[in-house]
């Protein structure tokens, strides 16, 4: 009780000048759980400072060091597993077993950036000038990848210590160094988490995180002359970072309105199965959550009572019972879905259960004819509510699809590989899955969102690239 946790700068865990504290509310009990440093902007500047001596140093590590480094810090991260999951569990309720997978995945994350970091960072291009037009070949051009310097790192509270150190690992790995803001809920898991790196022995400044309120610090840190580039995964803020930031290299994941289409020769089991995986898991709190169902009427009544079967069997309460469905983020995030659900009430969508809240608790319910005038059938809810819209035609399914100003990935079901090739052609989303639903992992595969979800693409080997440049040297031969 009272005691604040520290942020990490310069190899050390320090205390705010500013004497002033943010609390982290346990979206189960509504009451402060934790607290954390709310850092000044003059020591965002010491930590810019100390961020930048330590890269010029890091850069000039051997690969294998960095490397070896990294997949020490795995190891940790892996050891110091449950204290973390636990974290998770109080910050933003996350199912306790889902919490204990984000940790492992994330050391396994920052093993294989380690690993395709020696791959593809040791090997650079070599040309002749004798193959554009004119040119003798009197010029040998050698290219290899280097760093781009301070990485800026602000992941969203949905996944806290995975999509840091889907940020950390490329930057670390590629001679970046890096500095971490993390979201509110999720913080402590983050200083945590940063801690494992710390006994990994990396050197003082590489790694930095800095804890506080948004006001404060947030447009300062993203706009501070001392950041090379921005990695960024969240919401609507992302767009404002995006027109705000300089001249450097962004990596943005914003939101997402996934579609789901499900075509008359699906295998509705199948489809059901994903909806509820879909669309439930992690009470539908994440960007590439199924936010749509986009069904063909001729088996729109079978599918949605075999869903409707499986919401039944969903169990609701709080993430230590390793519920599935488990209390929202904030009250202001329950509140938005409670809107979005009230209005396709008024416009009359059909309640497939009963709606249902308890404090940031909403249990788990599908809505049935949803129709094109509804919020829910564009907006993105972030909470476990999936709507259903009847489709008479492909056409009609992609159209919906292609509407949307979001477009982070899409799934559809279907039989027919031909028909799923084609309709993955005309959705215009950064990726399709046939038969499954969306996800971004495993997280070696690339990810990105086309329109409003996002710029760039993620996914390791091309976060090792993006967060380095081109350098050129070229040997002129008399
Ligand atoms: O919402 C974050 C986004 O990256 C989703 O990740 O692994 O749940 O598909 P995942």
């Amino acid at each position: 009780e009272g005691d604040v946790f520290k942020y990490y700068t310069d190899g050390e865990w320090k205390k705010s000048a500013s004497g002033k504290s943010v609390a982290i509310i346990n979206p189960t009990t509504r009451t402060t759980q934790y607290k954390v440093q709310a850092c000044t902007q003059e020591e965002v500047n010491k930590v810019m400072e100390s961020s930048k001596i330590a890269q010029k140093h890091w850069a000039k590590t051997p690969l294998w060091k960095r490397a070896e480094l990294l997949h020490k810090a795995a190891a940790i991260l892996k050891e110091h597993k449950a204290p973390i999951a636990e974290c998770l569990v109080k910050e933003i309720a996350k199912p306790a077993k889902d919490t204990v997978t984000e940790v492992v995945r994330s050391g396994d994350l920052i093993s294989y950036c380690a690993e395709e970091g020696v791959r593809i960072l040791g090997e650079g291009k070599f040309l002749v000038s004798d193959s554009f037009p004119g040119n003798e070949r009197t010029k040998y051009c050698l290219t290899s990848k280097i760093p781009l310097g301070v990485v800026l790192a602000i992941p969203p509270f949905n996944y806290p210590v995975n999509l840091a150190v889907s940020k950390i690992g490329p930057a670390l790995i590629a001679g970046n160094s890096l500095v971490l803001k993390p979201p509110t809920q999720g913080a402590v898991a983050c200083l945590h988490m940063v801690q494992c790196f710390n006994l990994a022995g990396f050197p003082k400044g590489l790694i930095s995180c800095v804890t506080g309120k948004g006001s404060e610090i947030g447009d300062f840190l993203t706009m501070h002359p001392g950041v090379n580039c921005i990695s960024f995964t969240g919401g609507d803020t992302g767009i404002s970072i995006s027109k705000k930031a300089g001249m450097v290299p962004l990596q943005m994941e914003l939101g997402g309105k996934d579609a789901c289409i499900v075509l008359e020769d699906a295998d509705l089991d199948l489809v059901a199965a994903n909806i509820i995986k879909g669309g439930f898991s992690y009470s539908g709190q994440r960007c590439t959550a199924v936010k749509v169902v986009l069904v063909m009427e001729s088996v729109a009544d079978a599918l949605v009572e075999k869903v409707n079967a499986k919401v039944a069997k969903l169990k609701v309460g709080p993430p230590e019972e390793d519920c599935d469905i488990t209390p929202v983020v904030s009250e202001s995030s329950a509140n938005f879905i409670e809107g979005l659900a009230k209005d396709a009430k008024t416009k009359g969508a059909t309640f497939c259960q009963e709606y249902k809240r308890e404090g940031n608790l909403i249990w788990p319910l599908l809505l049935d004819n949803v129709r094109p005038d509804m919020r829910i059938a564009w907006e993105e809810p972030f909470g476990p509510i999936v709507p259903v819209i009847r489709i008479n035609s492909i056409e009609e399914g992609i159209h919906h699809c292609n509407a949307s100003n979001f477009g982070l990935q899409g799934c559809v079901f279907t039989k027919d590989i031909n028909k799923a090739i084609l309709i993955s052609d005309a959705m215009e989303t950064g990726t399709v899955q046939i038969n499954s639903a969306p996800a971004r992992g495993p997280d070696h595969f690339p990810f990105q969102g086309l329109k409003d979800s996002g710029i760039g693409s993620q996914g390791i080997t091309n976060s090792i690239n993006m967060m380095t440049k081109i350098k050129s040297t070229v040997i002129n031969l008399p």
